[in-house]
């Protein structure tokens, strides 16, 4: 029978070591934080091999007296907390006590410090499981700490690091969150005796930001008690998967699957799946709201309402992004229908919201009154201001014209420049009104009609000639960005045309597919798509959009539901611009289909009637322009 014993403390510090310091990065990352949390105004990091070698961090911080430090490097002590209670609130990095002794216990490990109270430092050395030796030392006021031959008494550890340079680049990474979320601190990275990377003091957090990234869009706002702060990069520098993406919660780097997906849902139709901006988000919330003891490396944080967090975040970002990327507003929201505008006009998208609305809005209690200030609306956001109007005005014009690409030869196709009313009225657009804001439509300023078309080149771009240069559009992406304005327009006047299928049309879906039919068969024919359901497993589809006549029916449906499932059941009406992007998608033109010059002269004055029209709805640029002046140097005519 095996005999039940207390481990020694030094091999229970080992057994930790394997949950806190996992590689040289997680090491420098609670080093750093250390520093950081002694209020140090620089902090220079430097290593050797990858840090396995050597990781020496230096800060000017508050140092520690010679007792102090014997007692840091005991384990479970630590200065940042007394009680239970204190955890509640903890407002540094550190709390656990734990991470000096568990580096120690995996290494050869120094620590030379002095306190500004004190003439004299201490020096203190311990190898690995060995009893610490302390002596008197010269230093300057700060904490130096060396740490060399991570793991050398823990063979297995050791084989799990990767490369040096992998290692360095992990320890860089971890450096630039710490940065990141200190703005007012100088730090730097040195590699093998030569400095990588420096952030020097920066009196913001967008100029730190800046430093790491260097074109974002800065949104901002704040819901309740929790205050978002977040420097995006546009849609076309997205990328697959998050990992450009860093989300600092009260300052925290955390990973968190959620939030990063409510960043990307935050630009609507012109990110594809999958794919996530770069850029960085603080969110900050008063400490009780968040609980930061729930992951070893404190790479984790657990909401009290990850949900309102969520949705408060996606609501701000939203909302910032539709104005600075002349966006059509999102619907994803809390928009109760008491703050409708009156029956007589057309849906808004916050309405069509309304008709299912998301299972948040039906009286869930909001401890934190996150939502205080969605939830009525006194006035429509600024963008959506800009927004709207535009939407009616076209709305109908698309309704009563069937919609056919040539309606847009109409010498009346509105080109906006801000100055000149454009619709029959006159009065939306008008000089002078004040309360809506021009457009931010089409910000490349191009008049599309304007383009001569020369020609198509391997069935795929559209070469034109403009009076500033060479214009190379992608005849898909123009196209698909053509009808899902369209598509959405009708959608907002609920004028929709559909087109009954001669015989309504089986198709096999998954269970979820077909209880997702059965609870938005209304929603879904609102988008002109007539599903129904047959049984667990079966759907009809017996009519599709009339704009998307030419698409194969069965591929649009199927599209179509796969989209909005993987929505990932979300409100639908949260996902209507997405399966309006994947509608346009399947009716469009396609890359290898032969333009005749009539079509595609057509399809740039239509471009002309189209939001955001540098974007295809996926977010892929419709155009390339090459300025004359570029070409001629290239050539060598300048
Ligand atoms: N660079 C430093 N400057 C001043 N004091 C330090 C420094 N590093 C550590 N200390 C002191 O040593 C104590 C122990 O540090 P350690 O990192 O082990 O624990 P902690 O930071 O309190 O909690 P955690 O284990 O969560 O990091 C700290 O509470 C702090 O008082
Ligand atoms: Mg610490």
């Amino acid at each position: 029978v095996p005999k039940v014993t207390v481990l020694p403390p030094e091999l229970a510090s080992q057994i930790a070591a394997g949950e806190v310091v996992e590689r040289p990065a997680s090491a420098v990352k609670e080093l750093v934080e250390n520093a950081l949390d002694a209020g140090a105004q620089r902090v220079d990091v430097e290593i050797e091999g990858g840090g396995v070698t050597l990781m020496r961090v230096r800060d000017d911080g508050a140092g520690m007296s010679p007792e102090d430090a014997l007692l840091a490097i005991q384990r479970h002590a630590t200065s940042k907390l007394r009680s239970i209670e204190d955890l509640r609130t903890i407002a540094s990095f550190g709390f656990r006590g734990e991470a000096l002794p568990t580096i120690a216990s995996v290494s050869r490990f120094s620590l030379r410090t002095r306190s500004r109270e004190h003439d004299t430092g201490v020096e203190i050395v311990v190898a690995g499981t060995a009893a610490p030796e302390a002596r008197p030392a010269s230093a300057a006021p700060g904490t130096v700490i060396e740490v060399r031959d991570l793991f050398f008494n823990v063979p297995a550890r050791r084989k799990f690091l990767r490369s040096s340079g992998t290692e360095a680049g992990h320890v860089v990474d971890t450096v630039e969150g710490l940065a990141l979320a200190s703005p007012g601190v100088t730090l730097t990275v040195s590699r093998d005796g030569r400095r990588v990377r420096e952030w020097l003091r920066a009196s913001s957090r967008e100029e730190r930001v800046h430093a790491v990234e260097e074109e974002t869009i800065a949104c901002r706002g704040e819901r309740g008690p929790l205050m978002i702060e977040a420097f995006l990069t546009r849609p076309e520098q997205a990328r697959t998967g998050a990992s450009g993406l860093r989300l600092l919660v009260n300052g925290r780097s955390i990973r968190d699957r959620a939030l990063a997906l409510s960043v990307a849902q935050a630009y609507g139709s012109v990110l594809e799946r999958g794919r996530y901006p770069r850029g960085v988000v603080y969110l900050d919330l008063p400490f009780e709201l968040v609980d930061v003891n729930v992951h070893p490396q404190k790479a984790e944080v657990r909401f009290a309402d990850p949900r309102a967090v969520n949705d408060a975040l996606y609501s701000v970002l939203a909302k910032a992004l539709a104005s600075a990327l002349a966006l059509p507003v999102p619907s994803r929201g809390r928009w109760t229908p008491a703050a409708q505008p009156a029956p007589a006009a057309p849906p808004t998208l916050q309405e069509a919201a309304a008709v299912t609305p998301a299972p948040s809005a039906t009286g869930e209690p909001d401890p934190w009154g996150l939502f205080g200030g969605l939830a009525a609306p006194t006035s429509p956001p600024a963008s959506a201001s800009s927004h709207e109007p535009t939407h009616v005005e076209r709305s109908s014009a698309v309704a009563t014209e069937a919609a056919t690409v040539s309606n847009a030869t109409a010498p009346s196709s509105p080109r906006l420049t801000g100055r000149e009313p454009v619709s029959a009225s006159g009065a939306l657009w008008s000089v002078g009104e004040a309360a809506a804001p021009a457009p931010l439509r089409d910000r490349s300023g191009v008049a599309w009609h304007e383009l001569t078309f020369i020609a198509q080149v391997r069935q795929t771009y559209l070469v034109c000639e403009g009076a500033d240069g060479l214009y190379v559009l992608d005849q898909h992406a123009a196209a698909e960005r053509v009808l899902f304005h369209r598509l959405r327009a009708a959608f907002l006047s609920r004028t929709v045309a559909t087109q009954a299928l001669l015989f309504p049309l089986a198709l096999e879906v998954s269970t979820e597919e077909a209880g997702f039919v059965e609870a938005h068969a209304d929603a879904l024919l609102a988008l002109g798509v007539d599903l129904r359901t047959r049984g667990a497993r079966t759907v009809t589809l017996h009519a599709v959009p009339r704009l998307l006549e030419r698409s194969n029916p069965e591929e649009l449906a199927r599209g179509l539901l796969a989209e909005l499932c993987r929505s990932g059941g979300r409100a639908f009406s949260e996902a209507i611009d997405l399966a309006l992007a994947q509608l346009a998608c399947h009716g469009s033109v396609r890359a290898g289909d032969p333009l005749t010059r009539e079509e595609a002269e057509a399809l740039l004055r239509a471009l002309d009637d189209v939001d955001f029209s540098g974007f295809c709805p996926h977010g892929r640029p419709v155009v390339m322009v090459t300025p004359w002046g570029e070409l001629e140097r290239k050539v060598g005519r300048r």
